[in-house]
């Protein structure tokens, strides 16, 4: 593995983040859009107006009436300091119930339309067509059933069935599609169409770090069938990964069913390494002994993302007074993000490689590297989130590189929890896109971490 200081790389990272940079559409916003980002970039500059926002957009769907809403709307700007005559304006609305219905039915549709620009749809079925038009425009997808930390059997059982109508329904829509050569193959063979992202909470009722042999038992009996399905259907699973007291459940779920002999050769199956997890290196060390010493056909797909439960991660371990798992630097997750990319593409065909991130510094290096190490294009795999990569997402494939979408399905309730992840990352003071936004030069966003 090269040092990171090679100024080889070093230079290729700033060329190739130049290259993307120049490359981003300057595409006219839709005014919409405009507004979602005017919201997000206030609420980024100011912790009451951004708690105000997360708690709105969290009740929203339990809201019984406009009224109701723009109660709560009011009753969350209250807390705000120093507000803007815009939101003083609102909170004076709010006291007449012709006001109230008014600024519901606005906040409602603010929340509605921040949701459209995360979930491509209520169904499988309602987002064929934007799947279709991400494949037209070179860009690949994985669909993410919304739902997640279900509490009973029931609702697990139920899950498991919208996974197994999505994979269907995935199937029969993408056989007719026109081929696209750089989405469908990379050295190793061919690429699956069809791609689904599962959630294990989603799949059982029983996860609990105190017996985790219990969540993973029940977890498994109905992430087997799903893996024979796809298998059948040459379809890709993806195991996602969630907070930290799920890892190991996850982890040995997954190694323990694609040991399994009828899983051995397929289905295509990947999981994913969280970077700004301290101990993320043994991890990938883990599952880099698993990969040798159980070596599929296609090989495990490994999906590097910087981690969405920051927030999560480190309230919870404040209140155990535990040091938190994660980095608190996000100069220290971006280093390790890259060291985590150099040993994950030194290890192919061992693994496959997905790199997942919106920061073009991060993107670059995994270019550069890739290229430096005598790596094609097509055996690095970049991703992107719907709605938060679209730029990006369009720029990487005009340069023909392989990219991934990754497309959440489902509706506001359901969805809600991947909602205000996304939020937090996009109104949190380093985001990466924010830092873009705020206009900062791209020399210093190319500047090694
Ligand atoms: C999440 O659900 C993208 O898997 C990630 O936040």
């Amino acid at each position: 593995m090269q040092a990171a200081s090679d100024p080889a790389l070093e230079q290729a990272v700033r060329e190739i983040g130049r290259e993307l940079h120049a490359a981003l559409p300057s595409r006219p916003r839709h005014p919409v859009r405009a507004l979602d980002d005017k919201a997000m970039e206030l609420a980024s500059r100011d912790a009451e107006l951004r708690a105000a926002l997360f708690r709105l957009v969290d009740v929203t769907p339990a809201c019984r009436s406009l009224d109701d809403l723009a109660g709560h709307l009011a009753g969350y700007l209250e807390e705000v300091d120093g507000r803007s005559q815009s939101l003083d304006a609102a909170m004076r609305a709010a006291r007449s119930a012709a006001g109230r219905r008014a600024l519901g039915a606005a906040a409602a549709t603010g929340v509605r339309h921040m949701a459209h620009r995360f979930i491509v749809g209520d169904s499988p079925q309602a987002a064929l067509g934007v799947l279709r038009r991400l494949w037209d425009a070179g860009a690949a997808s994985s669909v993410d059933l919304l739902g997640e930390a279900t509490v009973t059997s029931a609702e697990a059982d139920r899950y498991a069935t919208r996974c197994h109508e999505a994979l269907e329904t995935l199937a029969a829509a993408t056989r007719s599609w026109p081929e696209q050569p750089a989405l469908e193959a990379d050295s190793v063979g061919p690429l699956p169409r069809v791609n689904l992202s599962v959630k294990v909470s989603a799949l059982t009722p029983l996860m609990r770090p105190e017996a985790p042999e219990v969540g993973r038992e029940d977890a498994a009996g109905r992430m087997r069938p799903l893996l024979l399905r796809a298998r059948e259907l040459h379809a890709h699973l993806h195991i996602d990964m969630e907070s930290l007291d799920a890892l190991e459940t996850t982890l040995d779920l997954v190694g323990e069913l694609l040991e399994e002999d009828e899983l051995r050769d397929g289905p295509s199956a990947g999981v994913v390494l969280q970077a700004y997890l301290r101990e993320s290196p043994e991890q990938l060390e883990r599952l880099l002994d698993w990969a040798g010493q159980s070596p599929r056909q296609p090989p495990l797909t490994v999906r590097l993302v910087k981690g969405a439960y920051w927030d999560h991660e480190v309230v919870e371990a404040r209140q155990h007074g535990w040091k938190p798992p994660v980095f608190e630097l996000k100069a220290e997750s971006d280093r390790n993000f890259e060291q985590l990319t150099r040993r994950l593409l030194d290890a192919r065909p061992a693994v496959r490689v997905a790199v997942a991130s919106h920061n073009l510094r991060s993107v670059a290096h995994a270019i550069a590297y890739n290229r430096l190490a005598g790596g094609e294009d097509r055996d690095l795999e970049l991703q992107v989130l719907r709605g938060l990569g679209d730029d990006l997402q369009h720029a990487l494939a005009d340069q023909g590189l392989r990219v991934r979408a990754y497309c959440p399905v489902g509706d506001l309730v359901a969805g809600m929890a991947y909602l205000v992840r996304r939020l937090l990352e996009n109104t949190s003071n380093d985001s990466f896109l924010g830092e873009m936004g705020r206009g900062t030069p791209i020399e210093e966003l190319l500047a090694a971490p």
